[in-house]
């Protein structure tokens, strides 16, 4: 029975835990010799893990997917926990308790099922509803749509995590229904329910969260569509042009091209789709990290990479007294950078540097993804001049000049899988 979880780690203190190994990655020190970079996770959460000593003995010994016991101690390192390991030993599977390393979603999956299936029985539109009550009556579906997570990291990122989602996109179109009523809500919550369906063969959730090789080669978009025309061959009077909006909300549900939409939505309820899809994994994302980052002194978090920037604690920020004289004294700069390049061009070396944040301040430039100054050709308007609050100076369209918001950003939530496809995590 696993007695220390992740979400118990407290910066500066030795700990001895059970994780399984999310990845593995072997590297080399300048001297030569190896280390290991490790992400270890159980059911409340994920810690990064090095080992830098001894590492020839056992590095062969443990892989991905496989549960380790290690014992070492925690630090902070870019203002986020990192397990320093000083000995480790892999144990076997029938020694642990498999439901203390996969996280999952506080909702019961069956309860949350049985919501989708009301959702579904209470359409009016009867080709929308007939094909929808197709693929939940496939029970290879179900099981995957029960069990699936929504992302590998980014966001709902647990058992469960799709159906949550789709559940609170559900929702949101609901309310904007109730707002714009030229919204068809049939269409909505069909596209809804089935834009992230490929997921359940996309990703991989039998262990660790991973893709699999069809996720690999097609993504979650393309594996959609075909377990849709998998159900509308069998039904030859779905009409094609409602067949062509419901496929076309699932190409742009992502909304930009280089996000991995096939196409950007081109009328009002895919549109609508995607900005309601946009949202709630935002905010399931920001919720994600503030909540892990409860533990980590400051107000500012570590850099979330679902929005590429550091978050602000707000209720941390509200009650820490913060000295006039040290705010007033604080760099504009060190603002989280907000359209600069991704997180991976933070120089090494600058991320090596990074210092221990100040209470009630944002991060040290080195902390945050880059400072602002990297993402703002010289030639721009620099409002730091401007005889304004610094509160006033914060946002970001007023900072930014229009020539840095025209390049494509380099990543969205969406556009996890295509940054995977470009650049292979470290
Ligand atoms: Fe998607
Ligand atoms: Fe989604």
């Amino acid at each position: 029975m696993k007695s220390v979880f992740i979400s118990d780690l407290r910066p500066n203190e030795d700990a001895t835990a059970l994780f399984l190994v999310q990845s593995k990655d072997v590297r080399q020190k300048k001297t030569g010799e190896p280390y290991l970079s490790l992400s270890l996770v159980d059911r409340t959460g994920e810690i990064e893990a090095k080992m830098w000593d001894n590492v020839g003995e056992i590095m062969h010994t443990f892989d991905r997917d496989d549960f380790i016991r290690a014992k070492g101690r925690v630090q902070i390192y870019q203002n986020r926990h990192q397990f320093t390991i000083h000995r480790l030993q892999r144990v076997d599977d029938a020694l642990v308790e498999l439901q203390d390393f996969f996280p999952a979603s506080q909702r019961d999956p069956d309860e949350m099922f049985e919501e989708l299936r009301r959702t579904v029985a209470g359409m009016t539109n009867p080709h929308l509803r007939a094909l929808l009550e197709a693929l939940l009556d496939d029970q290879r579906i179900a099981d995957g749509y029960r069990r699936a997570p929504a992302a590998k990291t980014i966001h709902h990122a647990y058992l469960g995590g799709l159906l949550e989602h789709v559940l609170s996109v559900c929702q949101l179109c609901r309310f904007v229904a109730g707002q714009y009523p030229f919204l068809d809500l049939d269409l909505m919550l069909a596209g809804a329910i089935t834009h992230d369906l490929g997921k359940i063969q996309e990703l991989s959730y039998r262990r660790s969260f991973g893709y699999t090789d069809d996720g690999q080669l097609l993504g979650h978009i393309m594996l959609g569509l075909r377990l849709i025309d998998d159900k509308l061959r069998a039904m030859p009077d779905f009409p094609p042009r409602l067949r062509s909006l419901l496929e076309h909300m699932i190409l742009s549900h992502h909304g930009e091209l280089e996000f991995g939409a096939s196409k950007v939505p081109v009328f009002a309820e895919a549109l609508m789709l995607h900005y309601l899809d946009n949202m709630d994994s935002k905010m399931q994302a920001v919720r994600t990290a503030i909540d892990r980052d409860q533990h980590v002194d400051g107000c500012w978090t570590g850099l979330c990479r679902a929005l590429e920037r550091s978050l602000l604690k707000k209720d941390k920020y509200l009650q820490e007294a913060v000295p006039v004289v040290a705010a007033r004294s604080a760099p504009v700069e060190p603002a989280p950078a907000a359209n600069g390049p991704a997180p991976e061009a933070v120089p090494a070396a600058a991320a090596v540097a990074a210092e221990a944040p100040q209470p009630g301040l944002p991060p040290a430039p080195s902390e945050v993804p880059v400072p602002r100054e990297a993402s703002v050709p010289r030639a721009a308007p620099v409002p730091r001049e401007a005889p304004v609050p610094r509160e006033a100076s914060v946002p970001r369209e007023a900072s930014v000049p229009r020539e840095a918001r025209s390049q494509p950003r380099p990543m969205s939530l969406f556009g996890e899988r295509l940054k995977d496809a470009l650049k292979k995590e470290p």
